[in-house]
């Protein structure tokens, strides 16, 4: 895989994030989230790939733009087929409401390589580079937070567990707290959630509890790419969305899916660029001279390198941007 398409990648998901920054705080979740779908898909039209959308807006009838099975990308005979995962604002409520943690996301790897999957919830687990072969989904968490201490040298009561604070997560926080660990809960964004595990600065060890499938996938291309551990199990609600399942291949849907299934291979890619203020990343500033700042990581499966990208934005030069 060409390397110099990380770049593109950041160009990609900084498009969505300008896009969709302009309108944090403005109590409407589908306005910014089209914003940062129409950014995506403008800046995805200028890259020489023939991409497939595995993971993206919903399916063909649901989403004008990004939809799964839909051809991006301005192939020609020699461009590379790639699956193509986003998330164009992972983080819609976040950004309507001016909350923190709401980032833009896109993975690729070859053709095949990315699991397609509904837009349905997803059971997952997530660590760091230590957590690799000791934690598993099926396990109890308490097992798994025994693995863990003795993975990261830490005491039980050292280790922070970060997860969706919803009420269908509260006999996990029960069972957590009674074992004694640390939790941090957030509103929004579990793909940034599942990434903070690999950075030991965060403060957070392990991610578990339930998410939308779409961004399981899309946390585990992240993962892949530094070293972490991440597993999903899907978990549809009702027949309806097991049929979903069933539509997109997906026939053992008790199945754990481990990072390799989710993200196969070592040619993954990632990047991110912070549409509201997080912990990993900053969110879109507005300065002065219709001048714009993003923050961004992408990686590679394939050398490991994860770069953190700041870039300044001319807006006056860029028309799609004027407000
Ligand atoms: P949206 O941007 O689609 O609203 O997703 C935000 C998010 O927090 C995801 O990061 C997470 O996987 C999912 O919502 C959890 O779903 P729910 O809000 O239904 O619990």
């Amino acid at each position: 895989m060409d390397r110099n398409l990380a770049l593109n990648l950041v160009r990609v998901t900084e498009t969505a994030a300008l896009q969709s920054a302009q309108h944090l705080g403005r109590g409407d979740k589908e306005l910014a989230d089209q914003a940062a779908v129409d950014g995506m898909r403008k800046m995805f039209d200028t890259i020489n790939i023939d991409g497939v959308v595995v993971i993206g807006e919903g399916e063909m009838d649901e989403a004008p733009m990004l939809y799964i099975g839909e051809q991006i990308g301005k192939a020609t005979e020699d461009s590379l087929e790639l699956d193509i995962a986003v998330d164009p604002l992972d983080g819609t409520t976040a950004v309507a409401k001016g909350l923190s943690n709401a980032i833009s996301v896109v993975a690729v790897g070859p053709r095949g390589s990315l699991l397609h999957s509904p837009d349905i919830y997803m059971n997952k687990i997530a660590t760091g580079p230590k957590g690799v072969g000791k934690v598993r989904l099926d396990l109890p968490i308490e097992e798994n937070l025994k693995k863990l201490s003795q993975a990261l040298n830490k005491d039980i009561s050292d280790i922070t567990v970060t997860m969706l604070d919803r009420p269908r997560h509260d006999e996990l926080i029960q069972r957590v707290r009674e074992i004694g660990a640390r939790i941090k809960l957030f509103q929004d964004g579990d793909v940034a959630a599942a990434m903070a595990t690999c950075f030991e600065d965060s403060g957070v060890d392990i991610m578990v509890g339930i998410g939308g499938a779409p961004e399981g996938v899309l946390a585990a291309a992240a993962l892949k790419c530094m070293g972490g551990e991440f597993q999903g199990r899907l978990h549809p609600v009702n027949e309806e969305e097991r049929e979903r399942c069933r539509n997109m291949g997906i026939h053992d849907i008790d199945k754990v899916f481990s990072i390799e299934d989710l993200a196969k291979g070592n040619e993954v890619m990632f990047s991110a660029t912070g549409v509201s203020n997080g912990e990993l990343l900053k969110g879109v500033v507005y300065r002065g001279n219709k001048t714009a700042k993003t923050y961004s990581v992408v990686m590679r499966a394939e050398t490991g390198t994860v770069r953190f990208v700041d870039a300044i934005h001319r807006l006056d030069k860029k028309p799609e941007y004027a407000k």
